[in-house]
């Protein structure tokens, strides 16, 4: 049921806030994470992860590509992320004491359930973060944490994508405990983590002038998603929900990248969506903007707060709530969510049923 809501994608992206609770639902306790919440074995395998391998498609994929930042930048642990229907048909090699990790909506998707059968004699163990109890990558996997986001009807993820990476967090403080992460930090991050439900809010209500802005996007063809470390997934993420509803053709790249190639798109009929936090790379992005506007482009800007960029001829500018860093990918993920809901709107496609696409691909 829809409820009050137009399609069942809108309803979901406004179901984050208490989806962001709902991950965290009986996983903590005294501002720690339980690991008991991973299965019965979690302490034993988690004892002896020496690197982490990350299998998922579509949206997922752009999940694990986030963590790849966070294990290897928050608990130095290598991490590696693949699509897994490249994974399944290549001749990997897996190093001593590697935790696979597939990350999947559905629990169906035909090519990360093989990769998971294709190598799991040489793997320490496999953890599934997904969302249909009892789904085969459940009930195949060693360990698993259910994201339990609720029914997500629309083809295109939303907060599937979310939850996944709070429990991809989740995962991270407590392998992160073995690798030097003290309690302190992990408290933090729970506490972020605890603050998301208002935070999500806070971005939800900036939906109008999100949607005044997709305005501009409904007679274009093109666009690019444009982020740096990250965030640049989240850039992905954000071009591959533009065109699988809106069936505008969009790219994600990272920042900087731009000159190596897509900047010789760049006119003024290319919109050029940015995510911009107010972090350390913020100076370097600033930088990649400024050479898309001197080739025309017009930028439009998630950005981090007011004083650090502002509106001006050719660059509309969104300012979201200062949050932490680590929160960012998930916070800047909500405004791009609903952009390209609005440009579908006004374009008039099938939101919650993009043409060519089923919501569970169980054939490779
Ligand atoms: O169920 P899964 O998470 O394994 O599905 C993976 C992809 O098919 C899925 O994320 C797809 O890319 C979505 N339609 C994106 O919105």
């Amino acid at each position: 049921d829809k409820g009050e809501f137009k399609h069942f994608m809108l309803k979901e992206i406004y179901e984050q806030p208490d989806v962001m609770a709902q991950v965290l639902e009986g996983r903590i306790a005294s501002g720690h994470v339980l690991e008991q919440a991973f299965g019965v074995d979690a302490k034993r395998v988690f004892d002896q992860v020496k690197q982490v391998q990350i299998v998922a498609c579509g949206t997922s994929y752009h999940a694990g590509m986030v963590a790849k930042y966070w294990f290897e930048e928050l608990i130095g642990l290598p991490c590696m992320v693949e699509v897994a229907s490249e994974f399944r048909y290549r001749s990997v090699v897996i190093r001593e004491g590697t935790l696979l990790i597939t990350l999947s909506q559905s629990g169906e998707t035909a090519d990360t359930l093989a990769a998971l059968r294709d190598v799991k004699s040489q793997i320490l163990a496999s953890l599934s973060i997904c969302n249909v109890p009892g789904s085969s990558l459940v009930r195949e996997s060693d360990l698993c944490l259910m994201t339990n986001a609720g029914p997500e009807i629309g083809v295109a993820s939303t907060k599937a994508f979310t939850s996944q990476l709070v429990a991809l967090l989740l995962t991270c403080l407590v392998i992160g405990r073995r690798h030097g992460l003290s309690s302190e930090q992990e408290k933090q991050i729970v506490t972020d983590l605890q603050n998301l439900p208002t935070l999500t809010r806070a971005i939800l209500d900036l939906d109008e002038p999100v949607k005044a802005m997709a305005e501009a996007f409904a007679e274009k063809h093109h666009a690019l998603f444009l982020g740096r470390g990250a965030l640049y997934p989240i850039a992905l993420e954000g071009a591959l929900k533009l065109k699988e509803i809106s069936y505008i053709h969009a790219e994600g790249y990272p920042a900087g990248e731009l000159k190596h190639g897509p900047l010789a798109l760049v006119d003024k009929d290319m919109p050029v969506v940015t995510v911009a936090p107010n972090n350390e790379m913020l100076d370097k992005l600033k930088a990649n903007l400024q050479e898309v506007r001197a080739r025309g482009g017009e930028l439009f800007v998630f950005a981090g707060c007011e004083q650090t960029l502002k509106s001006e001829e050719g660059m509309q500018v969104i300012a979201l709530p200062a949050c932490s860093k680590l929160m960012e990918p998930i916070v800047y993920t909500l405004p791009l969510q609903l952009l390209s809901y609005h440009v579908a709107v006004l374009k008039g496609t099938d939101v919650d049923q993009p043409r060519n696409l089923a919501k569970s691909v169980t054939v490779e």
